[in-house]
């Protein structure tokens, strides 16, 4: 998304302190992102006892705040120390492998693959490629859900800007985002979640399914 012509100069001006787990996290609570997080735990995932999840690109896993403490959790992050301050705050209940998903053998399955915040940082044949790995990992009768920025027609300016400062450099419509995870999963829900932080912004939630058959995230019922 084009902006005003300093954000590229502010987004860059970011990008290094925000890749550091502690001013990512904090800048995240600052905003309420905090609360996007604890909704999606305790309002859609839901998770039961026999539930696993597989978060991709999970950074510093502030999730796991909203989870139940014996929930069965994996983390796989690239981005060493994003996967250092999720090691070092929740290593005694979740897992954590350093990589990339792509790159996770296959074998193991889950009932939830989360994908927060991941896709906007990736071009068009990453994102593919991405989503296909995260289907992959999908069990039968599991869910994908996939949490977005989201910009909307006719929204004031200073909600589009901060779109483009985002250090993610593909935000994407919501035709965009159906479309490209359509593409690996052939049953797409998406949800907007808007006015949830403390600015103006609008997220897509989408739950994907493998199979037709397959039963939809609770929330988006
Ligand atoms: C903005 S952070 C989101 C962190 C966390 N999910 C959240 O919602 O706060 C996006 C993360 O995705 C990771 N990522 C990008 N491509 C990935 C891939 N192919 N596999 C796993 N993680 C990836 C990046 O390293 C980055 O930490």
């Amino acid at each position: 998304m084009s902006g005003l012509p300093g954000l590229g100069l502010l987004r860059r001006a970011l990008s290094r302190p925000v890749g550091q787990p502690r001013a990512y996290s904090a800048l995240q609570r600052a905003v309420g992102y905090d609360r996007v997080l604890r909704r999606l735990a305790i309002e859609v995932l839901k998770v039961g006892p026999d539930d696993d999840v597989l978060d991709v690109g999970c950074g510093p896993a502030d999730i796991l705040a909203g989870l139940p403490a014996g929930v069965d959790y994996t983390g796989i992050e690239p981005h060493a120390p994003y996967l250092a301050a999720a090691r070092a705050r929740w290593g005694h209940r979740a897992r954590f492998i350093g990589g990339r998903v792509e790159e996770l053998p296959l074998g193991r399955q889950y009932r939830w693959v989360l994908l927060l915040g991941v896709l906007h940082h990736v071009g068009e044949a990453e994102a593919r490629s991405l989503l296909a790995a995260c289907a992959a990992r999908l069990a039968p009768g599991g869910a994908l859900l996939s949490l977005e920025p989201c910009p909307r027609a006719g929204r004031p300016l200073l909600e589009q800007q901060l779109y483009a400062i985002d250090r993610g450099r593909f935000v994407r419509s919501e035709a965009e985002q159906r479309r490209l995870v359509g593409a690996a999963f052939s049953t797409v829900q998406a949800e907007r979640w808007d006015g949830m932080l403390r600015m103006p912004y609008s997220y897509l939630l989408i739950s994907a399914s493998a199979s037709p058959g397959a039963p939809p995230a609770g929330h988006l019922e």
